[in-house]
Order: C-alpha cells, then structure tokens, then sequence
C-alpha cells in the first residue's frame, strides 16, 4: 500500500522564515521564562472545546501497520482534522520528512498551531534491530539493556519519532501467549528492573534532549494474563496476583519517571482495562501520582461495545473517559462523541481538561512547543540512522542476549581450523527471522544470518542445507514466511551433508512473525517437519549444536536428552548471525539467564518458578505412591529448564551463605554474602541471584521469589564476594490488610546460579 504522505509546497519554508522573524518580538523569550504548567494554563485557556477534544484524539499514519485500520482511505478526513486542530498525535508517521509534513500542517495551519506527539511501536529498535525484549531480558544486563532503548531512542528520535509505546511491562506465564517476546518474561522483580532500565534508557535524563523520546509503560493491566495464553482473551485473576505480580513492574515504570502509560485490550475481572476506573484512576492517577497521560490500545474504546461493556460508541466515550483513558487511539470515538457526552452530563469538563493538561504538559517536556520540528532534521537522520554505534550496540546486546542451554563434553566453543560443519536449518540462511516481530522500520531481511556469520570464520569447510524450506504465508503483510509442512524435499541432501560433517548445527525455531501480537499458538514445539528433520540428522551424526532462534520458550525434551549442544539466540535482530557466530567460536562467552521457564510439556502452561506450595505439595512417608498431591499423571511439575538459568563456557564456585545476623528489625539490614570463583579457565560472567521464601503469612506467598540480583564477571582463577542486602521493605508483599508490608516470621534466603538453587540458610523478621 502506498501512503500518502504530505509534502509541503515550497512557499511554506518562506511563510515559516517570516512567522519566525515576526515570533522574535519577545512572546518566545517571555514563554520560556514561564513553568511548563503555567504554559499548560495559557495555552488551555485559549482552546475551544473542540480544540481540547482534538488533542484527546490520535490516528494511525495513512496506512496499516500495527493494527486493522478502521477506516481505509480517510486519509483527505485525517488530513482536514490535522488542519483544523483536532489531531493531539499520529501513530505510524515516521522519517524526518514525512513527520515533518504532517507536523506542518498541525503547527501551520490549525489555528493555535499545537505540535503533535510522534508515536510509534519501538520495541526492539528502529531500523536497526536490536534482540526482542524477551532476548534482552535474558542478559540480565540492566546497563546494556538500558543502552540499547536509548540508541534505539537515538535512532527513532533523528527519524521523527518522539514516543514509543514501549516497554511492555506485562508479566507472563504462558508460553503460548504470542506476546511474550515482547516484555521480560515471567518475574515481577527482573520485571521490574528491566522497564525502568527501559524507561530511564529511552528518556534519558532530559526528555527534550533530541536523542530522547517519551516512553510508554503497556498494556495496563494483566494483558499478559489472558486465559490459555490466547492473545486479546479474558483475564479473571485475583486481588493477590495483581498486586503482587502484575502491577510491580507497572509501578517501577511509573517510579522511573515514565510519561505514559496505554491501557489494554483485555478485560480484568469483567472490566475492560480501557475504562478501568480502579485501575486507571484510582491506583495509577491516584495512589501512584502518575502526572502523565494515558493512551488507549488502538481501537480499544470501540471494542467496549464488542466486550459486552458499553451499549453504542457514545457509551464506549463516557465509559473511557470515566475510566481514565486520556487519548483515544483509531477509536473515532472521542472526536465525535465526546462533545455530546459533556452536554448531557455522562463526562465533566474537568475530566476534560485534565486529559488535555496531561498530554500538553508532555509535549511541553519534549521541547515540542520550542521547536516542533526538532525530529525533523533529514541530515541528522542520515548520520544516525544504521551508523557504526547503532550497530555496535545491537551486536552486544545481541552477544549478551545469548543463553547456553546444554553443552555437553565441550562440544562448544566450535574449533576454528579444519572442520567440515554442516549447517542445516530453514533459518540458518534466513535474513527476515532474526529480525523478530516488531520491526516496522527495519528493512525486511536486512539480518546477518548465521550461515553469513558462519563464513566469516574461514578456517573452516562450511556445506549449507536447509533440510525444511521456508515458504511464504502472507506475502503481502511484512512478507510473513512460514516453516514447510508439506515439502520433505530438502532432508536428504541435509542428512548427506552432515553424514561427512565433524559437527553439525542445525538452526532451527520459529520464523519471526510466529511470535507477537496475534500469534499464540497451541503447540511449544518446532513448527512443521523440523523435529523430524532434527532426528533424521541425528541418525546420521550426533555431534550437533542445535542454535535456536524463537520468540518463546520451547518445548525441547528430544533435543535436550539427545544432543549435545544447545543455544538459545531468541530472535536477536540484524547483528544476530554475527552475535550467534562469536558465541558458537567462543570469542563471546555466554551469560544469558532464562527469563521465562522452560517448559517440558505445553499441558504445564502456564509455569512459573514463583509458584504457591499448595497444600499437597507431595506424597511423602506413608502417602509415598498415592496420587492425592499437586501433580500430573503423565509429566514431572518442574521444567526442563528453570527460571534463571544459563550455562557459560567457564564454571563457577558458590561458598556458603553467610549472614550478618539471623534477625532483622525495623529499621535495620541484614547482608548475605557469598563469595563466587571462577574455576573454569576462560573470563566468564555469572548473574548471581537472590531468592526469598517467606514461611508462612496473612496471605500465601510463593515457594520462593527473586529479590535481588547482580551480574559479575571474573578471570579464572578469580573469586569475589558478592553482598546483597536484606531490609524488612525487601519482605513486603500486598497483605490481606490490602497494603505493602512485611509480617515478622521465618524467612529462606537462597543464593545461587538459578531458580532451583538449593543453597540457603534461614533468618527471621522482628
Ligand atoms: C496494538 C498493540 O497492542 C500495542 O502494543 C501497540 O502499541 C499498538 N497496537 C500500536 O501499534
């Protein structure tokens, strides 16, 4: 679809040379000596209704890309609204001239020429791709992380775009769930680091800064919830997993400084999230503080009526705005509903121009006002777009994104000298998966794959096979292609290749659009005939390295037991088959840590490390055998692979656990150390991590959670102590007296290389 963009007709720069001229009669230098409120209420006080309405309203750009466009071919209406001041920001506009176009028209020719706000869906970079944000979670790494959002910020920011809705912060539990690519995985505090990490990385210190763009904590709340991981579906979950595991990370986005929030498409508990007045109002806007604004999910308003919640649009209006929803986007509904809403008394004016302040006072923040055209400048947008540090920056935060799953008898690091490898896989070539699913400015298949990586290793004799073909799906939405299930054409030639091979790997996983908004999926394991191809290789030669590239965690049994190499590379973005190969040569030794559970069957969905002990935790003494106890017939209740956990070329020495004392009391802190060795002989990282059980309280609280946590890296031979600190604010949980606080009790403190760790010792609460 060709989009029509606006381009200025060449008068305009002359008009906009003598509008600056006539503004240099002291209104800017007076303006700027004025508090960003104080701007809010002069500019308020000088809007029609219909004004304020318009900046409550936000369209998609002038096609579709991130969402079905209500209204295809409006783009002469959109263009009108634009003129008259009754667009407050444009979604999908991106490119320093196309924003430039439409942000003329909006300061140009509406009547009090009010900038729009830029949004756009950076999730894992702009044009340069960076790992999916599940990926980057898996480093562990905050500082990297936090780098990585702010030079995806640094890219958006010189195309014109000034707000990601971004990070997703939703916790999830299930794997099928197509979404969980998108956020950090399954634990409230990792959750919780990573979106501040995210926030502080995309708004910098000073969100007028060019290089900055406001961010947007989504999808507010429990979106990653939905019943059987089955993407917009129903969310019913309780008062105690809300607040203890769905809104922390909301919170810590809230407490980085975010400036936006977007609500959700689901419900929660019968409420549609969108008019969520307890969620929107009452905690965020309320208890929280939160001065920002709040977008709608695209046409999330509309479907109150789908919901079953509001009678008509003009219902869907009242209740959104009653809820809380601050900017409507691709609804249609405020602009044309909201007027009528005010005259009959369902909406105040006060909520009005609450939401007006609220998104004006951002648009103040972003310099928007001193110069709306400060994302506009195209040679800027030259310089920075795909430049040497961009790039640099998604390869590391690719290397560091990378989790060792297996490696047994040191298959890995590969040798770099007089090997025959076999690299078979459809995505072993593959320049478009590894760019995952949210890469709307990246070019398709602009990834290095593996087998490109691969040859950049030349001491070696490389035979590429696909063994299963990709084939296109839907050529003509972001040339989606899918993994073969009906052509074996290709699995002779791959068993011949890796037949003579010394080592085998083999690339295999889901394409990149099998992950993300609308696609969940019912089965965990590889797609079509991969398995199958995985086991015929094996018939022929078992040294393989399986690398995988996928946006969820896997079910991977046959793999695990057979082989013995396996690398977790998610969909890392355009540096992936440079990342993949540095890893797979040894030159980057891996460090990742699993964000997400891995699964060994998909029945256990949805799987958590945090989970309640329940009452029958097991069968044990005279029970032994009997089947009354939280458990499956036919499957063990743990994963294949735990929360946290990641090997690394070298090994690591835990001490024992020390405490400063065994009691705390208000007021004071405990430290737990334990000193950490590297006794393997290459430089390696480990994420030490910290977990508490606390025994018993006024409401159930997990088998264990994760409190603390710090990446460390050591020479061989090395060792360091490493002190987490323990205060009674770390023990506070959201109690049956419905607020946060620590109980005094018993407590277990674990310390150790993932989420089954074993070592603890025991300390109590005054
Ligand atoms: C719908 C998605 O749920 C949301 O995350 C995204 O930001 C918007 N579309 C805009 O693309």
């Amino acid at each position: 679809m060709v989009a029509p963009y606006f381009f200025p007709p060449k008068g305009l720069y002359l008009f906009l040379f003598f509008s600056f001229l006539l503004s240099c009669d002291g209104t800017d230098q007076k303006q700027a000596e004025l508090s960003i409120p104080q701007r809010v209420n002069e500019l308020m006080a000088k809007m029609t209704l219909k004004e304020k309405i318009g900046q409550m309203n936000q369209y998609n750009g002038f096609w579709n890309v991130t969402g079905p466009s209500p209204k295809d071919g409006n783009a002469k209406e959109k263009y009108d609204h634009l003129a008259k001041g009754l667009v407050g920001s444009m979604l999908n506009v991106r490119g320093a001239r196309e924003v430039r176009a439409v942000q003329e028209v909006a300061v140009n020719q509406s009547r009090l020429g009010i900038p729009l706000i830029i949004g756009f869906d950076l999730i894992h970079g702009y044009q340069t791709i960076s790992p999916i944000p599940l990926a980057e979670s898996a480093s562990w790494d905050l500082e990297a992380i936090q780098s990585s959002a702010a030079l995806g910020a640094k890219e958006a920011s010189a195309a014109g775009i000034n707000w990601t809705f971004a990070p997703m912060v939703d916790i999830t539990r299930d794997a099928r769930w197509g979404r969980v690519m998108e956020g950090a995985g399954e634990d409230p505090y990792l959750g919780g680091v990573v979106a501040a990490a995210r926030v502080k990385g995309f708004q910098g210190n000073d969100l007028s800064s060019p290089n900055s763009v406001a961010a947007c904590a989504k999808h507010f709340a429990a979106y990653g919830f939905a019943e059987s991981g089955r993407d917009y579906n129903t969310v019913d979950i309780g008062e105690n997993t809300l607040h203890n595991v769905v809104l922390p990370p909301f919170k810590a986005a809230a407490d980085a400084g975010v400036r936006t929030f977007m609500n959700a498409f689901n419900e929660l508990n019968g409420i549609p999230a969108t008019a969520d007045k307890i969620l929107q109002r009452d905690i965020l806007k309320g208890e929280w503080g939160f001065d920002g604004f709040i977008v709608s999910d695209w046409g999330s308003l509309k479907e109150l009526v789908d919901h079953g919640y509001a009678r008509d649009k003009n219902h869907a209006g009242e209740l959104g705005l009653n809820g809380g929803s601050d900017m409507d986007m691709e609804s249609y509904i405020y602009l044309t509903e909201l007027q009528s809403l005010l005259k009959d008394g369902l909406v105040t004016m006060s909520q009005i121009d609450d939401a007006v302040r609220r998104i004006l006072t951002v648009k103040y923040e972003l310099g928007l006002f001193d110069d709306p055209f400060r994302y506009c400048d195209t040679i800027r947008e030259k310089e920075i777009t795909g430049s040497p540090e961009i790039r640099a920056g998604a390869l590391d935060m690719a290397k560091k994104s990378i989790v060792l799953l297996k490696n047994d008898d040191a298959v890995l690091p590969l040798k770099k000298e007089g090997q025959t490898v076999a690299l078979i896989g459809p995505l072993a070539a593959d320049k478009n998966s590894p760019l995952g699913n949210w890469r709307i400015a990246g070019e398709n298949s602009s990834a290095i794959s593996v087998l490109e990586g691969m040859l950049k290793y030349d001491g070696n004799t490389i035979i590429h096979e696909q063994g299963v073909k990709l084939v296109n799906a839907i050529p003509a939405f972001h040339q989606e292609v899918d993994i073969n299930t009906t052509d074996k054409g290709g699995m002779k030639a791959a068993k011949n290749a890796a037949k003579n091979a010394d080592v085998v790997v083999m690339v295999l996983g889901e394409y990149g659009f099998q992950s993300g908004e609308g696609r969940s999926r019912s089965k965990l394991d590889l797609p079509g005939f991969q398995q199958e191809l995985l086991e015929e290789v094996y018939s022929v030669n078992k040294n393989i390295v399986l690398v995988l590239m996928n946006g969820r965690p896997l079910v991977l049994n046959w793999a695990d037991e057979h082989l013995p190499a396996i690398v977790e590379a998610w969909h890392l973005g355009t540096e992936s088959g440079n990342a993949i190969t540095e890893v797979l040569y040894g030159d980057y030794n891996p460090s990742g840590k699993l964000p997400m559970s891995f699964p060994r069957s998909v029945g256990q969905m949805p799987l958590y490390y945090n989970y309640k002990n329940t009452g029958r935790p097991g069968a044990k003494g005279a029970d032994a055998g009997s089947v009354f106890w939280s458990h499956y017939g036919d499957e063990k209740n743990t994963p294949l692979y735990p929360f946290g956990y990641g090997l690394s070329y070298t090994e690591f020495e835990y001490s024992d656990i020390t405490l400063s004392k065994s009691e705390l009391d208000n007021g004071t802190k405990i430290e737990a150390s334990v000193t950490l060795t590297n006794i393997g002989k290459v430089k390696g990282k480990e994420v030490v991590q910290m977990y508490i059980k606390d025994h018993y309280a006024s409401v159930t609280r997990p088998v264990r959670e994760l409190k603390d946590f710090e990446l460390v890296e050591l020479e061989p031979g090395e060792s360091k102590q490493i002190i987490f600190e323990i205060t009674p604010e770390t023990l506070q949980f959201y109690s049956a007296n419905k607020k946060w606080e620590s109980e005094p009790g018993t407590f277990s403190l674990f310390i150790g290389t993932n989420s089954n760790t074993i070592r603890s010792i025991d300390f109590k609460l005054k």
